[in-house]
């Protein structure tokens, strides 16, 4: 196959950006890849919506531009925070315009919620399924295009670069091209290459590597596993942001999430006695940002001994609470809560992951071809940590800049060039020495000892003692991991492994790398900030 823009990811990152160059080539080929179902994405789940400024009255940019960078504690990267925040507004116009809806109260205003960091109320929103809206309207739009193709089912194993023409490809070499990609694919069960001149990375996050997380099974941190393989760059990955409040659940994965919105409206913290615990954290109690109020639900916890606090949402306006959290509701109902009667049992999750394949102010990643958005790219807006809400917002704005600096680069190209000339000498796959796999139960297996490794000692809280531990317990994972690759045919589940084990690798060695404590990075023994530490990029 062969595509001239190929897409790897059908979230709100990876429709944007076909809708527009679908749009803009109409007799282009454009090839969007999804591992499993399309519409199975982070961006599906997304709840609380979509951060802006959107009430000129009494927000403004200045004020968004703030509370991100205060979120970010300190490694924000002011230019890009002001792209996306001032930028942001016109692609939720974008979105509205392909039918996204995004409630409204009676006078016709959109009604906006607020969430934690946050200091004004910013946050369009379709009731508790706001990512679902979104993701039904992209691909609605995305269908009535006559050039998009949509291949579900299909997973991306490696990046082609010149080092599968044969070419000795390190950390250091300047130039490293993307041809395309290998897939496997489930509906010829065949790998394939699929050829490309601009390859987009949309694949979204790595919460699966934690054994308790918000994401749904496809978060395997595969663009960013994909990339460090192929040498390109990848930063800040020991920032992983933990949800404060998932339904605390046993037995169920993943993690159902209570937005942060609830807060928003004014729903409380309690430890087991009852006691609202927020107030001995932070002045800014149950709205402070994440990092802050992950942290203390965690100390909370360990000197309670417990394994959830809870969220009490009786006071708060029944009515009110029922048009904009109907989902939660129900939720909560088909466990035997009734919100207005009961405590919610909650505990942190992994959520987010705002480190990932580095990219410039155009979506531009360290190797030519090659563009990330998304979950999957760390483009400077996140910092330390991100503020609530606003990535949905980062997927579109960095769609739309990876569109208008990918289709520069697609018309300076003409059609005779040399990446041109090089994608024909890319050879098939080479499976000839593999033979099937015997025990499969050995790949469950391995993924959780990797989820728990992560979980007890790579958490929110972390020490020196156990981040070296976490990584002597990774090598050998690696080793036994790599040994089954070499020797047994490529199955989803053994990639998909591979992947979390090198996730995990960088987000350990991150971490260690950083002396300090920041934002979503809080090791014990190194609580100071120290200033001279900037972006870890591995
Ligand atoms: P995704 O939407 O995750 O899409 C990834 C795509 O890549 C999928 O199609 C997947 O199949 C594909 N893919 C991955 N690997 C491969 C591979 N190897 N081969 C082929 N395809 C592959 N953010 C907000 O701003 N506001 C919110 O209210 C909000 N709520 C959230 C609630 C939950 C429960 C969760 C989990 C996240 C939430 N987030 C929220 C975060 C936000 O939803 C995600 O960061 C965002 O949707 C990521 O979009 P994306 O397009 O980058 O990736
Ligand atoms: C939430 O709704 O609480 C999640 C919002 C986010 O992850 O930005």
């Amino acid at each position: 196959m062969k595509a001239d823009f190929l897409v790897i990811g059908s979230g709100i990152a990876g429709l944007t950006y076909a809708l527009k160059v679908a749009n803009r080539y109409p007799d282009k080929q454009i090839i969007v890849i999804t591992k499993t179902n399309s519409d199975e994405t982070n961006t599906k789940y997304a709840q609380g919506g979509i951060a802006s400024v959107w009430d000129v009255q009494n927000d403004s940019f200045d004020k968004h531009i703030e509370d991100t960078l205060i979120a970010g504690d300190g490694l924000c990267n002011e230019s890009i925070v002001d792209i996306v925040v001032k930028e942001g507004p016109e692609r939720i116009r974008e979105i509205i315009a392909y039918g996204a809806q995004f409630d409204k109260d009676d006078s016709g205003t959109y009604s906006l919620g607020k969430e934690g960091g946050h200091s004004e109320n910013r946050i369009l929103h379709h009731k508790d399924i706001t990512g679902q809206e979104m993701e039904r309207a992209l691909l609605d739009a995305l269908s009535k295009t006559k050039n998009a193709q949509i291949i579900d089912h299909c997973f991306v194993i490696d990046l082609i670069t010149q080092h599968h023409l044969g070419y000795l490809v390190t950390k250091s070499t300047l130039d490293i091209e993307c041809y395309g990609v290998y897939v496997l694919n489930a509906h010829t069960n065949a790998i394939e290459k699929i050829l490309s001149t601009i390859t987009v990375l949309a694949t979204g996050g790595c919460g699966q590597v934690y054994r308790t997380t918000t994401n749904p099974t496809i978060a395997t941190g595969d663009g960013v596993a994909m990339v460090y393989r192929a040498k390109g760059r990848i930063e800040n990955m020991e920032f992983i942001q933990f949800h404060p409040t998932a339904l605390f659940e046993t037995g169920i994965s993943p993690s159902f999430l209570i937005t942060e919105a609830v807060r928003g409206e004014g729903a409380i913290l309690r430890n087991k006695h009852g006691e609202a615990f927020m107030v001995s954290y932070d002045a800014r109690k149950d709205l402070a940002p994440r990092d802050i109020v992950a942290r203390a639900i965690d100390n909370v916890m360990k000197r309670t001994g417990t394994e959830h606090v809870f969220l009490d949402c009786r006071h708060l306006n029944h009515q009110k609470f029922s048009a904009h959290f109907p989902n939660i509701k129900a939720r909560c109902k088909s466990i035997g809560i009734d919100v207005f009667k009961h405590l919610i049992p909650v505990a942190p999750a992994a959520h987010y992951s705002c480190g990932g394949v580095k990219t410039d102010e155009f979506g531009c990643t360290s190797i030519r071809f090659l563009y990330a958005c998304g979950e999957c790219a760390s483009t400077g807006l996140h910092g330390a940590n991100r503020l609530a809400s606003n990535s949905l917002l980062e997927a579109m704005v960095f769609a739309e800049r990876a569109f208008q600096h990918s289709v520069s680069l697609f018309e300076s190209l003409g059609t005779d060039h040399e990446h041109m000339n090089n994608q024909l000498k890319v050879p098939d796959w080479n499976a000839l020495s593999t033979g099937e796999p015997k025990e499969m139960i050995l790949i469950t297996q391995s993924l959780k000892e990797l989820q728990m490794i992560m979980s007890d000692y790579v958490g929110i809280v972390r020490t020196d003692a156990r981040l070296t531990r976490a990584m002597k317990r990774l090598d050998l994972l690696y080793e036994e991991t790599e040994q089954l690759y070499r020797s047994t045919k490529v199955s989803v589940q053994l990639c998909e492994l591979r992947n979390l084990i090198t996730v995990a690798y960088l987000i350990v060695k991150g971490a260690q790398f950083r002396k300090e404590s920041r934002g979503l990075h809080y090791n014990t023994d190194h609580l100071a900030k120290a200033q001279l530490i900037q972006n870890i990029v591995l």
